[in-house]
């Protein structure tokens, strides 16, 4: 072999679905490309820790690659089966996507939204992002209503940033046997 031939090591990567820990924080800013989202991870596990959200994370090596993040509708009975999750911040890193990761995550939340007595689940496509419409579309997700999709955070320099992404909001009852 010369120094011109390109060597192939193959690999098999487990990925494992579970919620988010501590230490997943500083790792789901994926090495700065989503660190201006700092305080909206940690917000977001402290509820979960409430228990009115839920961080699920696709682990490859105790890494976050990808995740899925879940607002439980506290308002109502555990068992009425109109309650209803909202999936939102589905993210899968670039060089993992294609791979089924997402479909995977999409499939776990609904089992573990099911799992907690919700009959419904509820997730948002920006009107420019047609991958995860399909995507959407493929799982049983149909269209009822549209959004602005106006809301804004706190970056990780403590400035408000505002975001205006118009989407499409779809929903899919939850039919497990
Ligand atoms: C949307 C997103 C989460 C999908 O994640 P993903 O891991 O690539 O999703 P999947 O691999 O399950 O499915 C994506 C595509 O790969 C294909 N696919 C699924 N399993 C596959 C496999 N084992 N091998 C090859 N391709 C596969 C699917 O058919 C799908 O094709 P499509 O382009 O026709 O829709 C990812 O693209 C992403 O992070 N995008 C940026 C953030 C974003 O847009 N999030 C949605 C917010 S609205």
């Amino acid at each position: 072999m010369t120094g011109l031939n390109r060597a192939t090591l193959p690999i098999q990567l487990d990925i494992t679905f579970r919620l988010a820990k501590r230490t997943d924080l500083p790792k789901l800013e994926w090495y700065g490309e989503y660190s201006h989202f700092r305080t909206v991870f940690r917000r977001t596990f402290s509820e979960q820790e409430q228990r009115r959200r839920l961080m699920l994370i696709a682990d490859c090596a105790d890494f976050p690659i990808g995740h899925i993040f879940i607002q439980l509708n506290s308002s109502r009975s555990l068992w009425d089966t109109r309650t209803r999750a909202y999936f939102y911040s589905l993210r899968v890193m670039e060089m993992f996507r294609g791979k089924g990761i997402g479909t995977r995550l999409l499939e776990e939340a609904e089992t573990m939204v099911h799992e907690l007595g919700c009959g419904w689940t509820t997730i948002a496509a920006a009107k420019d992002n047609p991958g995860a419409r399909r995507l959407y579309e493929r799982m049983g997700y149909r269209i009822f209503a549209e959004d602005n999709g106006d809301w804004s955070y706190i970056d990780h320099e403590g400035k408000l940033q505002n975001v205006h992404e118009p989407c499409w909001v779809l929903e899919k009852k939850l039919n497990f046997r």
